[in-house]
C-alpha cells in the first residue's frame, strides 16, 4: 500500500531506531496512527478526491500506537531491514535525518492544507498562517525568544550572512568594525571578508587550544566603532561550546561603555551566535546569554532541509539592512513565501528537541564515552581535539601517523567526515585545527565523529572494531610509522626535496 510504505518507509532505513525510540520517554502520542486503521494520510488523500473532511488532531488522537508498536510493524515489513549495503551514519554534524514525527506533522501541509500563509482572505491562507506561527511558537520555546523575534530563512548560512551583513551595513555610517573567531564556520568567515571588501575591518581573533575564545583577547579587540561581535555557540569541527553568557555579558557592560564614546544613545555592540550546531542540543536562553542575533538550521536538528531562522532581538531592537527584498514578509527583514510545511517540520523538530533534550544528550553522551573510550584505550597515539566537555555528539580525532582520506578511502562502510562538509572538496588541512595549534600532519589525519538520536550502541562497536582494524593495517604500511617504533624523532629529520 502507498500510504504505508511511503510512512513507513522514512524509519525503513534504519531498523535500529526501534530499539533506540522505543527507550525514549515519555511516549508521544501525536502524529503516530496505527497503520491499519485509516491513517491522518489517508484521510487526507481521501479527503482530496473530495470524499471527507480535513484530518485534525482528533483523527491523530483516535488511534495512538506507542512507538514500539510502529516499529514492529515497520520491522514486519519485509522491505525495512537496512539494506546490507548501506552505510552506518556517523556525520551529525553535516546533516541529520528527519524524525519520522517531524514527517508525520509536515504531510498534510504538503498534500490537503496548502494554502499561502499569506493570504488573509480564505481559510486556507489562515489554517497555514496558524501552522505557521505554531512552528514559529516552538522554535521561540526552545531558545526562551518572543516567536516575534523568529525570522525564517532559506538556513543557517542566510541567517549568519543576513545578521553580519544586515547589522554591519545599518550601522555603517557609525561603527565599521567586526569582531569573529579564526574558527567560525565558512559563510561566517566569507561573510566579513565581503564586508570588508565594502570597507568595513574585522579583526579574526585566534582562539585558545581547546578551540575556546579568550575573553581578554575579546575585550582588547573592543572597539567603540564594533558593530557586531560574531561567536558560535558550539564549532561544527570540534564540538567546543563557547562562554557564549559571559560574552553577552562583556558586550553589555564594557561593550556598551565603549560604544558611549561616540555618543549618548549609540547601541552596544550587537552579539550574534551561529547556532546552527547547539540549537536543540544544549539548553539556549537568549535572554539569560545576552545574545542580539542567533542563526538556526531545521536540517542540523532532525527538520526538514531547506530552512533556517534567525532570532533577531526586538528589545533592545536590533535593526539590519535586509538582504532579500519583496513583499515585506518576516517583519519586513526577509521577504518571500513562508513554505509551511518545512516550517511546520522544523517547529516539530524544536518541539521534539525541547521535551526529549536530557534524554537525547544522555544517549549521545554515553555513546560518546564509549566511541573514545574503545578507540583510545585499544589504538595509541590518538588525540581528541578540543575541549573535553564539548558538545560530545562531535568528537574529533587525530590518528598520528595516518592521512585522514586514507582512513576515510578504507571505511567505505562508515559515513565520517575529515571536517566540515563545505570544505570537504578541499584537501587543504582543517584551518579549525590549524587554529587550535595542530601541524599540517596531524590536522591531515583528523577525522570527527557525529553521533546523533538515532546512532546505536551497536553502531557505536562495529565504527570502533573497524577503526582499530584499519588503522593498525596503515600503520603496518607507514614507513614514518616504522620510524617512530624505531623510537626516532620525526621532528629531527630533514626531509629532501
Ligand atoms: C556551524 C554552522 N553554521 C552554519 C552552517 C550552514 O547551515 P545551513 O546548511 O543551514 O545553511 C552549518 C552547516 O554545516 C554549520 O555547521
Amino acid at each position: 500500500m502507498i500510504v504505508s510504505s511511503l510512512r513507513w518507509g522514512i524509519s525503513a532505513t534504519r531498523p535500529a531506531y526501534r530499539q533506540v525510540l522505543a527507550s525514549r520517554a515519555p511516549v508521544v502520542r501525536r502524529g503516530y496512527v496505527a497503520p491499519s486503521s485509516k491513517s491522518a494520510m489517508a484521510t487526507i488523500l481521501d479527503n482530496n478526491r473530495g470524499k471527507s473532511r480535513v484530518a485534525n488532531d482528533d483523527d491523530l488522537d483516535a488511534h495512538p500506537v506507542s512507538r514500539e508498536e510502529i516499529f514492529s510493524r515497520a520491522m514486519e515489513d519485509g522491505k525495512t531491514e537496512r539494506p546490507a549495503n548501506r552505510p552506518i551514519y556517523l556525520d551529525a554534524q553535516s546533516t541529520t535525518p528527519v524524525d519520522p514525527r517531524v514527517l508525520d506533522a509536515m504531510m498534510p501541509y504538503y498534500i490537503n492544507q496548502y494554502g499561502n500563509p499569506h493570504s488573509r482572505t480564505h481559510a486556507y491562507g489562515w489554517e497555514t498562517e496558524h501552522a505557521a506561527e505554531q512552528g514559529r511558537k516552538y522554535i521561540a520555546e526552545l531558545i526562551n525568544a518572543d516567536p516575534k523575534e523568529i525570522i525564517f530563512t532559506s538556513g543557517a548560512t542566510e541567517s549568519n550572512n543576513m545578521s553580519l551583513k544586515g547589522v554591519a551595513r545599518f550601522y555603517k555610517s557609525k561603527k565599521n568594525h567586526i569582531i569573529t573567531t579564526q574558527t567560525e564556520h565558512k559563510c561566517v568567515l566569507d561573510s566579513c571578508r565581503a564586508l570588508q571588501e565594502e570597507g568595513f575591518e574585522v579583526t579574526y581573533l585566534p582562539v585558545k587550544s581547546n578551540g575556546q575564545v579568550d575573553l581578554e583577547e575579546l575585550k582588547k579587540a573592543l572597539r567603540p566603532t564594533t558593530a557586531i561581535v560574531s561567536i558560535m555557540t558550539v564549532n561544527n569541527e570540534i564540538g567546543v561550546i563557547q562562554p557564549i553568557k559571559e560574552i553577552g555579558e562583556l558586550l553589555k557592560t564594557y561593550g556598551a561603555e565603549l560604544a558611549k564614546e561616540l555618543g549618548r544613545g549609540t547601541p552596544k555592540p550587537f552579539f550574534h551566535t551561529d547556532a546552527a550546531q547547539a540549537l536543540g542540543k544544549i539548553p539556549i536562553d537568549v535572554n539569560d546569554a545576552g545574545v542580539d542575533l542567533m542563526s538556526m538550521s531545521s536540517h542540523k536538528l532532525y527538520g526538514p532541509k531547506g530552512l533556517g531562522a534567525c532570532f533577531v532581538r526586538r528589545r533592545p531592537r536590533v535593526r539590519l539592512e535586509p538582504i532579500i527584498s519583496g513583499g515585506g514578509q518576516e517583519r519586513g527583514l526577509r521577504s518571500g513565501t513562508l513554505p509551511t510545511p518545512l516550517v511546520v517540520g522544523f517547529g516539530e523538530a524544536a518541539r521534539l528537541a525541547k521535551q526529549e533534550m536530557v534524554y537525547d544528550h544522555a544517549h549521545i553522551s554515553a555513546l560518546s564515552k564509549r566511541l573514545r573510550d574503545n578507540i583510545m584505550s585499544r589504538v595509541e597515539m590518538v588525540l581528541l581535539n578540543g575541549d573535553p566537555d564539548g558538545y560530545p555528539g562531535c568528537t574529533n580525532l587525530t590518528f598520528q601517523y595516518i592521512e585522514g582520506e586514507s582512513l576515510l578511502m578504507a571505511l567505505k562502510d562508515i559515513c565520517l567526515s575529515s571536517g566540515s562538509a563545505c570544505t570537504s572538496a578541499s584537501l587543504e588541512p582543517s584551518y579549525v585545527l590549524r587554529a587550535l595549534g595542530l601541524d599540517d600532519a596531524n590536522a591531515h589525519s583528523s577525522l570527527r565523529f557525529g553521533i546523533g538520536r538515532f546512532t546505536t550502541e551497536e553502531e557505536i562497536d562495529f565504527v570502533c572494531d573497524k577503526i582499530v582494524a584499519v588503522v593498525n593495517r596503515l600503520r603496518e604500511l607507514s614507513p614514518l610509522w616504522e620510524m617512530v617504533q624505531d623510537g626516532i624523532d620525526l621532528k629531527t629529520i630533514e626531509w629532501s626535496g
